[in-house]
């Protein structure tokens, strides 16, 4: 085996997953808070044009990068939220949008290379740099902060050696969203190193509880030929099944990014493509009641979590995550991970999960009904006594 294999990491999150269908198996009442994917069927207007496409007989591979309708369709839905030009050669289809991080450390990363990366922070960045053989450089995102990112501190961090800095905002597995002035400052910043990409996982956009906040690196035309923007459709449209993503990627690596496509995939499932299609050019008044509803749950479980002996919660503002702070308790984030998941029936992620800087708390997803969501924090509450 290769070397590099042993720094693979992974999502915690998917053998929680297991765990909890092992002990419902077993009969026992568990909640599931800890998978991060909507609870919504995918809206029926995109499943129907799923299954249109099999039936009309799209049945073959498709063009490597996507087919043309639906990567124009991505430049203009980014054009539509943040006034982008994008030309729609440099949208990659691809087969999640985790697919994007994948090939964005593995073309910029190697040994004597650092990329810089949030902890805490989506496990799979963490673990495909060390996959790469590039040395990564983590930076806190604090509670203190909102968990928005410190644009100062991640400039601090870039040497010689930094090829690629990722950011994530809305983030999982805080909540946090990153207000407009510091992410300006970040690509300010950068003009002085030229040296350094930018990737950009962009995959919650539109799940920010006011939208007005929501800020895109694409709206810094000065940094499009180094920036790489992961999004996609899971989150969106509850589509995490489907497995479909995009990655808009500079003129210098779309090439390649393609090849390496060519190389892994050849092309996304052609009658899943069809569905994305419906998906962007249909009516979005769907991902709306889904954002509202996430926003709905995020306050209850903020409100729910607070109110408890020493728990507190800052307040969700985007994604559908809530990151509470347990160091009150006394006891470590694996502690009521175990404890919650085993003998009280609730599944939640430790913050361990997500980087070092994730000691001390607890990822509850919202993307479960009301009922369950109180259900849940009596659960917490409960166990919360008899410590
Ligand atoms: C921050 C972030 N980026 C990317 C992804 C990947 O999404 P997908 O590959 O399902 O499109 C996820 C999924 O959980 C995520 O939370």
């Amino acid at each position: 085996m290769h070397h590099r294999a042993a720094n693979l990491g992974t999502e915690t999150a998917f053998s929680v997953l297991a765990r909890a269908a092992a002990l419902a198996d077993q009969g026992r009442n568990v909640i599931n808070l800890g998978i991060g994917q909507p609870d919504f069927p995918t809206p029926e207007h995109i499943v129907e044009a799923g299954i249109k496409a099999l039936r009309d007989g799209q049945h073959g591979y498709t063009p490597s990068k996507g087919i043309p309708a639906l990567r124009q369709a991505v430049a203009e839905s980014l054009h539509q939220s943040y006034q982008a030009e994008i030309n729609p050669d440099h949208v990659q289809i691809l087969p999640g949008g985790k697919v994007v991080m994948f090939f964005a450390t593995q073309l910029l990363g190697e040994p004597g290379v650092e990329i810089i990366y949030p902890d805490p922070g989506f496990p799979i960045y963490a673990s495909s740099i060390g996959f790469s053989g590039a040395k990564g450089i983590p930076y806190t995102l604090s509670e203190a902060k909102g968990f928005a990112l410190n644009a100062d501190d991640i400039l601090s961090k870039i040497n010689d050696r930094t090829r690629l800095i990722i950011i994530n905002s809305p983030a999982n597995p805080t909540g946090g969203v990153t207000p407009r002035e510091e992410i300006e400052k970040l690509v300010r910043g950068l003009e002085a190193h030229p040296h350094v990409y930018l990737m950009s996982d962009e995959i919650y956009d539109k799940l920010v509880f006011d939208p007005a906040e929501m800020t895109s690196c694409l709206s810094f035309p000065e940094i499009r030929d180094r920036l790489i923007i992961l999004n996609g459709w899971s989150k969106t449209y509850a589509m995490t099944g489907w497995r479909l993503g995009y990655g808009i990627w500079p003129e210098s690596l779309i090439d390649i990014a393609d090849r390496l496509a060519v190389n892994d995939h050849s092309c996304v499932n052609a009658a899943a493509q069809y569905a994305a299609l419906a998906a962007l050019t249909g009516p979005q008044d769907c991902v709306e009641d889904m954002r509202h509803a996430f926003q709905r749950r995020a306050k209850l479980i903020h409100q729910g979590l607070n109110d408890l002996d020493g728990v507190s919660c800052a307040a969700p503002l985007g994604a559908f995550y809530a990151f509470c702070n347990i160091t009150g308790t006394g006891k470590p984030s694996s502690f009521w991970q175990n404890t919650l998941l085993e003998d009280h029936g609730v599944a939640v992620i430790s913050g361990t999960s997500f980087g070092q800087m994730g000691e001390g708390y607890l990822r509850f997803s919202c993307a479960n009904s009301d009922a369950a969501i109180c259900e849940a924090l009596a659960r917490f509450q409960l166990a919360l006594s008899q410590q």
